[in-house]
């Protein structure tokens, strides 16, 4: 599965390099995919200006191999950014979050100018929802967003033991029916005291690298 990834991140950086400029930043995810697309990225990190990270984890391995992390509200503009998924439909909506971190990788996608979605073949699916779909709550809200999803058809597991780097809890739903993700998207997050969950249709990536 590891020949896999580095296919698809190669493929990422292949189609970044020959645009890369002193005044670059590139937006970064987190998961494994991510981490060896950091480690190819880190050969040419003179040819850009540096990253945004959307984890404490990816920042600690782009700042391992010497690759500038800046605080995301400093930066203006983020030419892309470049991250795993967990699901990938046939129409790019992804599912996303089994590491916990989709809040900060939404944020992220919306600000680049282009999303570039890296994974390897397996997590490629006719329907999303097989993987299950993860919720950030505020812990006030983790029981009354709960039986909101019950509401919805999804069974909702809270992941325990994990917390997101902003200290809320997790809320995995299972059994999901997702016929429109751009509506089950909006429709989780309009419950009240869901941070933000892990379909990204509003904002799916432009381009998806997949290793085969
Ligand atoms: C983290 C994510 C990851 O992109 C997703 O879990 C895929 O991880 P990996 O590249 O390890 O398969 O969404 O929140």
């Amino acid at each position: 599965m590891t020949a896999l990834k580095e296919a698809a991140a190669k493929k990422a950086l292949d189609y970044i390099l020959p645009n890369l400029e002193p005044e670059t930043v590139i937006g970064i995810g987190t998961g494994s995919t991510s981490e060896i697309f950091i480690d190819l990225l880190a050969t040419h990190k003179n040819l850009f200006k540096g990253t945004v990270s959307s984890s404490k984890r990816s920042t600690k391995r782009l700042e391992g191999v010497g690759i500038k992390v800046f605080d995301v509200n400093e930066v203006n503009d983020v030419a892309y950014y470049v991250d795993g998924a967990d699901e990938c439909d046939s129409n790019h909506n992804l599912i996303k979050g089994g590491g916990g971190a989709h809040t900060k990788e939404k944020i992220l996608a919306n600000i680049a100018k282009e999303f570039l979605c890296i994974i390897d073949s397996s997590k490629l699916v006719s329907k999303l929802g097989a993987f299950g779909v993860p919720i950030e709550v505020f812990h006030e809200a983790r029981s009354f967003a709960s039986r909101e999803i019950i509401k919805l058809g999804g069974t909702p597991e809270l992941r325990i033991g994990v917390v997101t780097e902003s200290n809320n809890p997790i809320v995995d739903i299972k059994n999901l029916v997702i016929n429109d993700p751009i509506i089950m998207e909006a429709s989780i997050n309009k419950i009240p005291g869901v941070v933000d969950n892990g379909i990204f249709a509003i904002r799916k990536p432009n381009k998806v690298f997949v290793g085969e």
